[in-house]
């Protein structure tokens, strides 16, 4: 039988896109050999627009505004469909800095935050201490931003499995090896090891894997590796998340699922190298321990590498693709949990109406390429 639709990949932007397609009376079939192994099993599951804002980032920021807001209900609905908890934590974020230039960039964080109209108070040492109290005396100011929360990405992909299942979509657990392309449309997906899943329409969420994809045209979305490390017997020790900036480098700190601690990330151009190195967690454990001194009482309890699919201006690559029946819900860099619900929404709606959503028509594959001189990472 011939799906409406398959979703290339079973991540939380596959996953989550196909639950909604399914629930709008689409037929979907989901293909991953290792559903939810990829970028979503490494990531912090930040919700952080306004702390992650990059200046020149203005339409990604919006979006990422758009989906925050659409987080509390949406994390409601995965619960109630899956009869599962997905962690979503609603503390705020603080950011710290320590020395005078980290300070300097604290204030230059604030001030375009406040340009863009963003809500986010800057503390004083003792008022960012208060906040959280296991901080190092050694900080020296802070910014708490009350709407930056997080989710347990790893809780949220296990409820979306269940979700997606009851809502009727089918889980092929082999790799997809090609597009199929039928009179110039994308007509399925081709299977490693022979096989093939039909359908009338074909949804790329294979994250930083995209681009490469044997059918698929040109891309612009490459890997960009983090390295990232858990810790467990963290019990009490946050209350939020803390992104630090300690003299120039970044760490975040994220608890989530009761005792347990996400520190992160590295940013590396280096392609698929799934290197855990000893010089990254050197650095990430020095500067959590810099920041919270309580870290390194913790269990080391995993340490992993994956890659974000980075595109040019770090937003992502949303509906049309140029290729009839090839529809595009990738590219998502740092910021895939964020946008996870916003992504099922405007897709789906692609996919049932041929008409894109305008909160997503800027993210469309054929915008312009951004100057370089104005963009940051
Ligand atoms: N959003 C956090 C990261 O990509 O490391």
């Amino acid at each position: 039988m011939t799906a409406d639709v398959v979703v290339a990949g079973g991540g939380l932007i596959g996953l989550s896109t196909a639950w909604r397609a399914a629930q709008r009376g689409l037929s979907v079939t989901v293909v991953d050999d290792a559903a939810g192994s990829g970028a979503s099993a490494a990531a912090a599951g930040m919700l952080a627009p306004v702390t992650e804002a990059g200046y020149a980032e203005e339409p990604l920021l919006r979006l990422g505004l758009a989906s925050l807001q659409r987080w509390p209900g949406f994390a409601a609905d995965v619960e109630r469909a899956s009869g599962l908890p997905v962690g979503l934590r609603t503390a705020g974020t603080l950011v710290v800095g320590f020395d005078d230039d980290d300070v300097r960039e604290l204030d230059a964080l604030h001030a375009f935050q406040r340009e863009l109209g963003l809500a986010a108070e800057r503390l004083t040492p003792r008022a960012t201490r208060a906040r959280e109290p296991s901080l190092t005396p050694r900080v020296r100011g802070g910014l708490f931003v009350a709407g930056d929360h997080s989710v347990d990405g790893r809780a949220l992909h296990a409820a979306l499995l269940v979700a997606a299942r009851a809502a009727g979509v089918a889980v092929v657990p082999a790799r997809v090896a090609a597009l199929l392309v039928d009179g110039g449309r994308a007509a399925g997906v081709g299977l490693a090891g022979g096989g093939e899943v039909p359908a009338g329409a074909v949804v790329l969420a294979l994250g930083a894997h995209s681009a490469g994809l044997p059918g698929v045209p040109p891309l612009p979305v490459r890997p960009v590796k983090g390295q990232i490390l858990r810790l467990a017997g963290a019990a009490g020790l946050l209350e939020g998340t803390v992104r630090a900036l300690v003299r120039g480098r970044h760490v975040y700190l994220v608890p989530y699922a009761g005792d347990r601690l996400v520190v992160g990330a590295t940013t590396e151009d280096r392609g698929f190298d799934a290197t855990v190195t000893a010089g990254a967690v050197h650095e990430l454990l020095h500067d959590a321990i810099e920041v919270v001194p309580g870290v390194s009482e913790l269990e080391l309890a995993e340490t992993l590498a994956r890659w974000r699919p980075g595109t040019a201006d770090n937003a992502p690559l949303l509906g049309p693709s140029g290729l009839p029946g090839l529809v595009l819900a990738t590219g998502h860099h740092r910021n895939g949990v964020l946008l996870t619900p916003v992504t099922a929404e405007v897709v789906t709606e692609f996919l049932v109406t041929g008409e894109l959503p305008a909160l997503a028509a800027p993210f469309t594959a054929d915008r312009s390429a951004p100057d370089p001189m104005r963009s940051r990472s």
